[in-house]
């Protein structure tokens, strides 16, 4: 590295398990880049001073994740579209009048990953099934609205959440967040009790939620009534064969695992701040998962 070093990190807090540095760091020295990307642990309440900071220090730019993705939001100068419908803000760049741009990459990640893991499915193909309603569930949901999918179902414990996503997405113009005729009636919530019925005739089902991740119970949701032909994904990615995809698999569905969002999103970042668009290979993605 020289003193002319491009600059990006991801702030987070905390921040010491995120695997973005090592997922940049290989990019960085793969494509001989004269750069760095530094992980930042920054505390909540300290996060918008330190994004406010960034020009001033000389970085292009930076990530965000939690739980700072909604501060990030509040900060920045000027939002992109898909970061306004979200939400929240992933990546930071820093434009050539030194204003802070916010982006969110988290839905461009989930659909090239399931893209990338399955050429042969498409979102227009039928209804997509998404459990959860946090942020990552938001980040999904947009995604496959935006790529044409006929119905989005929502499945979550607490169904007030679902209900305010499936509102927020499908408002009148003009009402605030996430706002589009084009989505309204697209998102649908069924009731948790009830939400083995949300399978039936599915094209997709996506865990958003962190059941089936090490060290918690698996996703609670019997597979009877999904198509075999459907794809399922679970953005856990630790372990890789969560127990969702490990039913899936056995009765013959189509699956792809949860390491190539995290990969994906992070190309739109690298791209800016860096000025090569990155390619995601097996090889990255043993490199980063043995991190
Ligand atoms: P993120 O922003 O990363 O998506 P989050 O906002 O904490 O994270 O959301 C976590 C998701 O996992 C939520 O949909 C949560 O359901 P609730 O809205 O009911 O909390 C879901 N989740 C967490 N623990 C769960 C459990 N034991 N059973 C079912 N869903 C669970």
């Amino acid at each position: 590295m020289t003193g002319k070093a491009k600059l990006a990190g991801v702030m987070g807090w905390p921040i010491g398990h995120s695997r973005s540095p090592r997922l940049h760091g290989y990019w960085l020295a793969q494509y001989g880049i004269d750069g760095a990307y530094v992980p930042l642990a920054v505390a909540p309440d300290r996060a918008e001073q330190a994004i406010r900071a960034l020009p001033a220090l000389g970085f292009r730019g930076c990530n965000v994740t939690v739980p700072l993705k909604e501060i990030a939001f509040r900060t920045v100068d000027l939002l992109d579209p898909v970061a306004r419908r979200m939400g929240a803000v992933n990546t930071i760049v820093v434009d050539e009048d030194g204003a802070l741009v916010g982006g969110n990459t988290d839905g461009f990640g989930f659909l090239e990953n399931v893209k990338a893991g399955c050429p042969d499915w498409s979102a227009e193909r039928g209804p997509a099934v998404v459990v959860g309603a946090g942020g990552a569930a938001r980040a999904v949901v947009v995604a496959l609205l935006d790529a044409g999918a006929p119905e989005v179902r929502l499945i979550n414990r607490t169904a007030a959440r679902a209900e305010e996503l499936a509102a927020d997405l499908g408002a009148d113009p003009g009402a605030g967040l996430g706002s589009d005729p084009a989505t309204t009636g697209r998102v649908t919530v069924v009731d948790w009790v009830s939400r083995e019925t949300a399978l039936d005739g599915a094209g997709l089902l996506v865990n958003t939620t962190t059941q089936g991740m090490a060290g918690q119970p698996p996703l609670d949701l019997r597979l009877d009534a999904l198509p075999v032909s459907a794809l399922v994904n679970d953005i856990v990615y630790a372990p890789l064969e969560t127990p969702l995809l490990a039913a899936a698999r056995a009765r013959g569905n189509p699956v792809v695992d949860g390491i190539g969002m995290l990969l994906h999103q992070a190309r739109p970042g690298f791209q800016a701040w860096f000025g090569v668009e990155p390619q995601v290979t097996p090889d990255l993605t043993r490199f980063v998962l043995e991190g």
